[in-house]
């Protein structure tokens, strides 16, 4: 692919669509970031050389528009209630009509038919509904991200805890976390180079499979400061995340995939990223070095005892 073909990044601000924007503008194409809002996120992209177009991925003339003169897509679309579908088949539409070659799709490791998760289910969905178009496509099926370890920390004085339902003693769940960053890397790479990738379903997955045991382990190590994994039942955690103000849409999709977790629908390793990317991921310890400043507080998702 050439530096006259134009790309499109949705989820332009978010944890993998900002990254790959980055990567592809260094890599010298023509990028066009589909972003939500015009604020700082959006800002930081443009500065790099993106070109921003605001609107809304339920919106169809706007999405169409934005695919205008687009040879390859990313598509990213977040947990929200009911709408994946719809903004899938928008977009499946806008891209058809626009004639564009390549459609890149963020789903999840845990889509299948018969998921719990209300959105997971809809992933899957939304997968198959892409793959009945004449574009390429390919789907991301990422674990949970690296992402999660500084949402869901909770820093108490000198110490860190992961209060989580993953399962506990030698029944843990396992995965290995997946930086969203290592992700752009992937996307970025298929979109300059779609055909081999075509039909492709790819589970997305850090270097190394560990248990909320040996994150906890790997985050005290790095930050040099104790830090424990404390296992909680999964109505707990909904409980919690309920009061925090989470949609009921939400909290049913998590505590499903938490299930999950503990049923090894998130574990594995593969060496796809290396592959695709022709980069190593981060390890968790390279990601809390990175992310350092976050693990000073109470990330977003952190549960109280
Ligand atoms: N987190 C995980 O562990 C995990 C694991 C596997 C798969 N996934 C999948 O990853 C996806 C999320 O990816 P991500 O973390 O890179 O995204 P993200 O950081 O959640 O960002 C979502 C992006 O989409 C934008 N957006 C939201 N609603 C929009 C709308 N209606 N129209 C246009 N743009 C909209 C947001 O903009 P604003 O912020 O301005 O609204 C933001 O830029 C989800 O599909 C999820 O299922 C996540």
């Amino acid at each position: 692919m050439s530096s006259d073909q134009l790309l499109l990044i949705t989820g332009a601000t978010g944890n993998t669509g900002a990254p790959t924007v980055e990567f592809l503008l260094g890599a010298g194409h023509r990028v066009r970031a589909f972003v939500h809002r015009v604020d700082r996120r959006s800002e930081a992209l443009a500065a790099l050389g993106a070109e921003i177009v605001e609107g809304d991925l339920l919106d169809l003339h706007a999405v169409s528009s934005a695919l205008s003169g687009v040879t390859a897509a990313y598509f990213c679309y977040p947990i929200a209630p009911g709408s994946l579908l719809p903004a899938t088949a928008i977009f499946a539409q806008a891209a058809s009509e626009a004639g564009v070659g390549a459609v890149v799709n963020m789903s999840q490791i845990s889509a299948r038919r018969d998921a719990k998760s209300n959105a997971v289910q809809q992933h899957w969905l939304a997968e198959r509904l892409l793959d009945r178009s004449a574009f390429g496509t390919t789907h991301l099926r990422p674990t949970f991200f690296a992402e999660w370890l500084k949402w869901q920390w909770r820093r108490e004085g000198d110490q860190g805890v992961l209060r989580l339902p993953f399962g506990s003693g030698s029944q843990a769940g396992r995965h290995a976390p997946i930086a969203g960053r290592d992700q752009a890397a992937v996307i970025a790479a298929i979109l300059q180079n779609p055909a081999p990738h075509d039909r492709q379903i790819y589970p997305l997955v850090g270097p190394q499979e560990l248990d909320h045991y040996d994150i906890a382990d790997k985050i005290a190590d790095t930050l040099g400061i104790p830090v424990r994994y404390e296992p909680i039942d999964i109505p707990e955690f909904a409980a919690a995340l309920t009061a925090q103000g989470r949609s009921d849409f939400f909290v049913q999709h998590i505590s499903s995939v938490a299930q999950d977790y503990q049923d090894g629908i998130f574990s594995g390793e593969n060496n796809l990223v290396e592959v695709i990317s022709g980069h190593k991921p981060m390890t968790v310890g390279e990601y809390v070095n990175a992310n350092h400043a976050a693990f000073g507080q109470d990330g977003p998702y952190a549960v109280a005892s």
